[in-house]
This record gives structure tokens, C-alpha cells and sequence, in this order.
């Protein structure tokens, strides 16, 4: 969703150039327009339209936006369609305010009337405008601009991440948020403001994350923070980020989202080698508790199904797989003896904060799987487990699925290990152990095949994803991923629901993805296979090296070691579709890190 960024430094030379860069770097969010502003001078400079950040910055002559303080931000269309005049920055009437957000004033239309009553004239149709019409309005009352602002937060509804500068303070900018990310980065002679970390990475590693109902102001190398509620100055240091600014570029691949499923296998090391004991307290928790139930969104969904596969089965615990935006439906079960389990990478998205907000209302104990170091979803937590991808910059995930699925995978390993299931438990330590290289061998084994698949898939109207048991989640995150990136239409089913009604549509060479390793869903999904085949299906299984019958079976096939049968299969089985979904999408000409619509971090309800 939108990207935000605000500088404020000593240096005026090359304030333009940094506000660029940082919203290239902000681009996976997903946006439709681009603006900046600079305080220049006792005015304040804008250059903004609707298109691509490169775009806009080829319109902005940068030498006429010299100044040290400077806003720019990237736009996901809510309120009116992506124009030059909906673009974000907006002013008040006098151009002395410019203002950036991110989130979703709910009261606005109301607000908006009671602001063109009296006299302030909007020139888009967003919801950001009231923001600085009223901060206009209540400086002509007398007001600070603090006063102004927290004034501002007991009137505003909704959510948001503000940024404001004013040209009476060419050194200053103001922050704001509710329910939306902002994080600080500072340095000894600069400070920064910003949606997500990749946006000031090259120019500090210290940060600090603002809160809800909190205000910061930012002056070169200085940050006060104040709560909005009570005024007060909230005192908060500064913490280490640990991603390297070269984990946020390319690394020499045509796209982010193939570096990153080429991170995959190293991901999954790194998150071994990192401290267990909260993943065993969380195992207890798990164990200890009546019922469990997952909160997460979109890919994130996929990766907490496991949960259910795991415990549901081996443990006999009630888990209840929940899309976070339903979450109302599991309310009246939850409880003190409740355990949510929350998957997220950004940690930021609105549907599962909200969802686990609720939930610890009424007693949950909240265990979140999260990326994003510190971020909301970590802070409402009881007990986090970081999944330790390091910065995913392609919208659509792919190593941080693995990497969910992973954490879920280790909290079982512990749980076996509490409860005595030895056996189980030493063939998942050697399967955990070896993951991170099988992937690798996978990865480099599988690329071309899924290139020879992409070609022959491109031109498909539609394409099934069939599985089984732990293996249905395998088919919903490849399906979820080749619709986002090469708007193929795609969707998975239980292999055996596919006879109750997705059969009706096949015909020849439509193309069917089946996950079929060898355990006991094998030969169920053999019968599956010659039922589409017999309709001139085109088959492309995963299947387990060595299959003799499927390799004749299926047009095409990938194979995997056969150490992840049974239930340690949804890792090493998915990174073929990761591969096909890309390969795909960059065959048919799409940009698989940009996908249409689509935003990498989704912040409004
Ligand atoms: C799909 C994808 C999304 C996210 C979802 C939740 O490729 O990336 O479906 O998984 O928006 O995001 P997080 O994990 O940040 O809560």
C-alpha cells in the first residue's frame, strides 16, 4: 500500500535524489502514483502524478526542489482513481502545509463538508485533503503545530500514518500514526520517516517504530516523540536493524522475487540456527491449550494451515484455521485457554491486527510468527517467533512462506519433543537439518523445467492446483501465486473435491498441477490424475524421486528427495510452483515484483 518518506537533513544538495531513491525502494508496496514536496524557502515545492516513481521523477526537475526537509510517497488508490490531483502530497488552501498518508480517514466525508462550509477549498477527491485543511483551520485558531496536531487525533476516525511539514519550520517534520506503520530512522545529522525500513536502509541501520496515538518530530539528527493522548514525551531508544542494505537490492537477478526464492534454503539455515527457547515455550503453550486458532491473510493463511495438519493430527488439539478478516466467526470460542496463532510477515497487515486486537480482548494468548522486527502484530504478541527472512521486497511472497511454514514446523518438532513422540520427532530433526540444502538442490535443479512448463502453460485461460492432506496447502499457495503474477486464472482444490464440480471445466491441454508425493494420499491423487487425464488434461505433477509409475503417468514432473514424506512435505514441494508462477509471469512479459493491484503490505480494511 502507499509508501511514505520524509527526510529532514543539513544537507540540501542531495535531499531530491534520496526521496527518489527511498521510493524506489518502496515501490514492492504497490502504488498508482507518486509525489514529492520540499520546503524551499518559506514555500513548499510539489512535483507529483499519477504513473511509476521513475515516471515522476523524469517530470520533476530536481535542481528546483533544493531544500533540507522533503516528503515523497507513493500512492495505492483508495479514495478516487490514481490522477495527478489525488496524488499524495496535499496542501491546505495557503500552501504552507503538505501532507503524506497512509490509512484510511474514515470520518471524512463529514469532515470534509464541515471545511468547505467554512470557505477551504479541495482540489481531489481523497481523504488525506481534510487532513491539511483542518490542521490549517486550527492553526488560524492560535494553535502550535503540536497542539494542532494532537488536537488532529481526537477529531480524525480511521487509520493513518501522517507526515506533515509546514514552511513556517523548514527544518521540521511531524508524524503521526494510528494503526498504520511508521518507523524512524536516525543518524547523527539526519532523520527519517518512513512506511517500512528498505526506504532509509542505505543511510542508517537505527530505528526507532512509532506507535499508535504517538506524534514525533524530526529535525536533522534529532527525534522527540510525545503520546498524543496525554502530551507527554515518550522516551524510546533507537534499535538495530540487522538487514543489510544489500538484502534489499537486486543482487545481480532480473527480478527480486527469483533472488528471493533463491534465498529460500539460506532463509530456513538462518532461522535454525537462532535461539529455540521461545519456540519451545510456545510449544507448551500450544499443548497447554483448549483449542487453537490461526489468524493470517492471503499467503500468510496458507502457512498457518499447517498448524491444523500438524497438531489437529498428531496432538488431537481443536485448531481452527481463520482468514483474519472472519475472525468475528471464531469470537464467541475464544477464551482464556484460547492460543491464536498470528502468521504475518510485515506484521502490519490491518485485517490480523485487527483480528488478533479482538482475540487478546477476550483472553487469547497471542503467538505471532512475524518478519518485521517490532512491528504492530509483534507488540500486541505474548510470545514471537521472528521467521528471520530478511527483507522480502517482491509483493508476492515466497521465501517468508517457506519460512512460516518452517517456525510452525519447528514449534511441532518441540512439541514431540515435550510429549515423548521420539520416533517422529528424530525423523523431523533430520528433515529439519537438511531442508535448507534440499531446497538449494531443488532450486537449481527445477529452473529450467519450469521455464519449459511456463512456455507451454503461458497461454492458459485458467489452471487447477490439486492436493491432499498437508499437501492442499502446497496447492493454495502455488494457485494464490501464479494468479497474482501472471494472471493466469488459478485455483486449488482438495484433489478429491476436484470430481464435485472443477472437473466440468477441463478440456485438452488445460493444465493441472498436482502435488503428489509418496504417502498414503498417493494413490488417491493416481486416480485423480487419469480422471483429468482421461478429459485431455495437461498434468504436471510433484512427486517423489524414483516415482517410476508417475514419471509415466504425468506429461511433466519435478521430484523431490523422498526423506519429506508424510507430514514434512509443504516445504520442498512448494518451491517448484514458486518457480513456475515466476517463470510464467516473466514469459508472458509481466513484472513479477510489481503485480496489477496488488500491494505488498495491505493496511486498510
Ligand atoms: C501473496 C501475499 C499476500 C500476503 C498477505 C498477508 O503472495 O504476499 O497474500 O501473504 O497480504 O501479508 P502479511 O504476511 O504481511 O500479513
Amino acid at each position: 500500500m502507499c509508501g511514505i518518506i520524509g527526510i529532514t537533513q543539513n544537507n540540501s544538495e542531495d535531499l531530491m535524489e534520496k526521496l527518489y531513491q527511498s521510493l524506489k525502494r518502496l515501490e514492492y508496496r504497490g502504488y498508482d502514483s507518486v509525489g514529492f514536496a520540499v520546503l524551499s524557502q518559506e514555500s513548499i515545492k510539489i512535483s507529483k502524478n499519477k504513473g511509476k516513481v521513475d515516471e515522476v521523477a523524469k517530470q520533476t526537475d530536481f535542481s528546483l526542489m533544493k531544500g533540507t526537509t522533503g516528503i515523497g510517497h507513493s500512492r495505492w488508490a483508495t479514495h478516487g482513481a490514481p490522477t495527478k490531483e489525488n496524488a499524495h502530497p496535499h496542501t491546505d488552501c495557503q500552501n504552507k502545509i503538505a501532507v503524506i498518508h497512509n490509512g484510511i480517514i474514515s470520518n471524512f466525508l463529514q469532515l470534509r463538508k464541515e471545511l468547505t462550509q467554512k470557505g477551504h477549498i479541495f482540489t481531489s477527491e481523497t481523504d488525506t485533503e481534510v487532513v491539511p485543511h483542518l490542521l490549517e483551520d486550527l492553526l488560524q485558531q492560535g494553535k502550535s503545530m503540536k497542539e494542532a496536531l494532537f488536537e488532529l487525533a481526537t477529531i480524525l476516525g480511521g487509520a493513518y500514518a501522517l507526515v506533515v511539514i509546514h514552511t513556517s519550520e523548514p527544518n521540521k517534520i511531524y508524524c503521526m500514526k494510528k494503526e498504520n506503520p511508521l518507523i524512524l530512522g536516525v543518524t547523527k545529522d539526519e532523520s527519517y520517516a518512513a512506511s517500512d525500513i528498505p526506504a532509509f536502509l542505505p543511510y542508517t541501520r537505527e530505528a526507532i517504530t512509532l506507535r499508535d496515538d504517538e506524534l514525533a518530530t524530526l529535525e536533522p539528527g534529532k527525534y522527540m516523540i510525545y503520546n498524543v493522548k496525554t502530551g507527554k514525551t515518550v522516551s524510546r531508544k533507537p534499535h538495530r536493524i540487522t538487514w543489510t542494505p544489500d538484502a534489499a537490492q537486486k543482487g545481480g537477478y532480473p527480478h527480486f522475487m527469483l533472488k528471493e526464492i533463491h534465498e529460500s534454503g539460506q532463509v530456513l539455515r538462518t532461522q535454525l540456527a537462532s535461539e529455540i527457547s521461545n519456540v519451545e515455550q510456545i510449544a507448551q503453550a500450544i499443548l497447554d491449550a483448549d483449542n487453537i486458532i490461526t489468524m493470517a491473510a492471503g499467503t500468510a493463511f496458507y502457512a498457518s494451515l499447517t498448524t491444523q495438519y500438524l497438531f489437529q493430527q498428531t496432538f488431537g488439539k481443536i485448531v481452527i484455521p481463520t482468514i483474519a478478516s472472519e475472525y468475528e466467526t471464531v469470537l464467541p470460542i475464544i477464551n482464556k485457554n484460547t492460543v491464536v496463532v498470528a502468521v504475518s510477515q510485515s506484521g502490519e497487515t490491518i485485517d490480523t491486527i485487527k483480528a488478533v486486537k479482538e482475540a487478546k480482548q477476550k483472553g487469547a494468548k497471542i503467538i505471532a510468527i512475524v518478519n518485521v522486527v517490532g512491528s504492530t502484530i509483534t507488540r500486541i504478541a505474548d510470545h514471537i517467533v521472528y521467521i528471520q527472512a530478511g527483507p522480502e521486497i517482491g509483493v508476492a511472497a515466497t521465501k517468508t512462506y517457506l519460512a512460516q511454514v518452517f517456525a510452525i514446523w519447528r514449534i511441532y518438532h518441540q512439541a514431540l519433543l515435550k510429549t515423548n513422540q521420539t520416533t517422529l520427532a528424530q525423523q523431523l530433526q533430520k528433515a529439519i537439518q537438511n531442508i535448507p540444502d534440499e531446497i538449494e538442490r531443488i532450486v537449481r535443479n527445477d529452473e529450467a523445467k519450469a521455464r519449459d512448463i511456463a512456455k507451454k502453460i503461458q497461454n492458459a485461460q485458467s489452471a487447477f492446483y490439486l492436493g491432499r492432506g498437508i499437501n492442499l496447502t502446497t496447492a493454495l499457495e502455488g494457485a494464490l501465486k501464479l494468479k497474482e503474477i501472471s494472471y493466469i486464472h488459478a485455483e486449488a482444490y482438495p484433489a478429491g473435491e476436484s470430481k464435485h464440480g472443477p472437473i466440468a471445466l477441463i478440456h485438452k491441454n488445460y493444465p493441472i498441477i498436482f502435488i503428489a508425493p509418496n504417502d498414503n494420499t498417493r494413490e488417491k491423487i493416481i486416480g485423480n490424475i487419469m480422471e483429468m487425464k482421461a478429459r485431455g488434461a495437461y498434468t504436471i505433477g510433484i512427486i517423489e524421486k524414483h516415482d517410476q509409475e508417475l514419471k509415466q503417468i504425468l506429461h511433466q514432473y519435478f521430484e523431490i528427495n523422498p526423506q519429506y514424506s508424510k507430514q514434512l512435505q509443504n516445504i520442498p514441494y512448494q518451491i517448484p510452483l514458486h518457480l513456475i508462477a515466476y517463470y510464467t509471469a516473466t514469459t508472458k512479459g509481466h513484472d513479477p515484483d510489481y503485480p496489477r493491484n496488488l500491494a505488498k503490505s495491505v493496511t486498510v480494511e
